[in-house]
C-alpha cells in the first residue's frame, strides 16, 4: 500500500479508511502477532517546572501536588509484577526533586528486585549527561513526546522559555545513548493543521522511534486552552494506522486520552494497528491529582481493577496479553 497521506487524512470514503485499518493490522500482526503489551504506568510526580499551555499540571495552575517516595514506587511495582506487568513506566512532570541521584537510586532498586522487567522513564527534558546516568543505572526506554514537528506550532503550545530545538536534541541524545525512544503528539492541539500533521509523520518516518504515543488533545480546566475543542477520535485512529503502515515494527499505545474520549477508544485503537496498553498502577489516592486533562480515565480505581479491565477488553477483541517486557523487535531501518 502506498500511502497517500493527504487523502487518508481527509477522505470521507469509509472503504478507504477500513482498508487502511486492515492493512495496519496485517502489518502489526506480521511483526508482533495478535499480542498487546501491557505497561504499568506509575505517575511519580505532579510537580512541574514547565508551563506548557495545554497541560493541567502546568506550573501556573494552583492544584494539589504530590510526589511518590521510592518506597511507594517500589510498592506499585510489586503490585504490578504480581498482576503480570513486565514493564514499568515512571512518568511525571519536570520536578527538580527527581535528581539524577534519586532517579538512579530508584531505577537500580526496581531493577534489582525485578530483573525481568523493563523500565521506561518519562520525566521530560534533561541533559545528555543526566540521560546517560539514568541509562547506566538501568533505564531501558524513554518517552518524550515531541508534541509537534513544526517549530512555529511548538512555540504556540509552549512558553518562550521552552525550545523546539532542545526537545529534538533530547530525542537525538536518547537515541545515541541506546534507549528505546518514544516520541509523539496530541491530535487536535490548538494551531495544528494538515501541514503540521504531515510534518509529524515525516519526522516519525525519518527518526524511526521505537514507540509513538498519540492521543487526542483534551482541554484542561484553568489552562489557556480550556475552551479549545477536543481533538477528533477518528483522526487519531487514522494517524495511528498511518504510523503503523509506515513503520510496522513501532510500539504504538492505545492511549488513555483515546479511552477518555470514547468508551471503546482503546479497542478501536487496537483495530487501527495499536499494540500497547498502559493501565495505571499509581496509588489510588494520587490518581485524581495527576490531572493532565479533564475527566481522565480510572481516576478512582485500583491498580488491579484497571489492569483486569484492560486485559478483559483486549481478550474480548481477540488479542493476547502476554506477561512479557514487549521490547521493540527488529530494526529501525526502513
Ligand atoms: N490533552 C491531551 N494530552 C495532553 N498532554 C498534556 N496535556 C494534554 C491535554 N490537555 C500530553 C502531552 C504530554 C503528555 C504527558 O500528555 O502530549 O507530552
Ligand atoms: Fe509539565 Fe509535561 Fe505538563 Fe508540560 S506537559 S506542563 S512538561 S507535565
Amino acid at each position: 500500500m502506498t500511502l497517500d497521506i493527504d487523502r487518508l487524512l481527509t477522505t470521507s470514503d469509509p472503504t478507504a479508511v477500513d482498508d487502511l485499518y486492515a492493512e495496519a493490522c496485517r502489518r502489526r500482526d506480521a511483526v508482533y502477532g495478535r499480542r498487546v503489551f501491557m505497561r504499568g504506568l506509575i505517575e511519580v510526580t505532579s510537580h512541574c517546572r514547565n508551563n506548557c499551555l495545554y497541560c493541567g499540571l502546568r506550573r501556573d495552575l494552583q492544584c494539589t501536588r504530590y510526589r511518590l517516595s521510592k518506597d511507594q514506587i517500589l510498592d506499585c511495582c510489586r503490585t504490578g509484577h504480581a498482576l503480570g506487568f513486565r514493564t514499568f513506566v515512571m512518568q511525571g512532570g519536570e520536578d527538580a526533586w527527581f535528581t539524577d541521584e534519586r532517579v538512579c537510586d530508584i531505577v537500580r532498586a526496581v531493577k534489582q528486585e525485578f530483573p525481568d522487567c523493563a523500565i521506561t522513564l518519562s520525566l521530560g527534558e534533561r541533559g545528555y549527561d543526566s540521560f546517560a546516568r539514568l541509562r547506566e543505572a538501568g533505564a531501558d526506554r524513554y518517552l518524550l513526546r515531541h508534541e509537534t514537528a513544526d517549530a512555529a506550532h511548538y512555540a504556540l503550545l509552549h512558553p518562550a522559555e521552552m525550545h523546539f530545538e532542545h526537545r529534538m536534541q533530547c530525542l537525538r541524545d536518547l537515541r545515541a545513548l541506546g534507549y528505546q525512544v518514544g516520541c509523539g503528539f496530541m491530535v487536535g492541539s490548538p494551531g495544528q493543521t494538515l501541514d503540521t500533521l504531515k510534518k509529524d509523520l515525516a519526522f516519525i518516518d525519518e527518526f524511526r522511534p521505537e514507540m509513538v504515543g498519540i492521543g487526542p488533545f483534551i482541554p484542561a480546566s484553568g489552562t489557556p486552552f480550556q475552551h479549545h475543542p477536543a481533538g477528533s477520535v477518528e483522526l487519531t485512529l487514522r494517524l495511528l494506522a498511518i504510523i503503523r503502515v509506515m513503520h510496522p515494527h513501532v510500539l504504538l499505545p492505545a492511549t488513555s486520552a483515546l479511552g477518555t474520549m470514547h468508551p471503546q477508544g482503546r479497542e478501536r485503537a487496537i483495530a487501527a494497528g495499536a499494540n500497547v496498553v498502559m493501565p495505571n498502577l499509581s496509588p489510588q489516592d494520587t490518581r485524581a491529582l495527576y490531572s493532565i486533562y479533564n475527566n481522565k480515565l480510572a481516576t478512582g480505581s485500583e491498580a488491579a481493577e484497571s489492569a483486569a479491565d484492560i486485559r478483559a477488553r483486549m481478550k474480548a477483541i481477540g488479542m493476547d496479553v502476554p506477561s512479557e517486557r514487549g521490547d521493540f523487535v527488529g530494526t529501525s531501518e526502513r
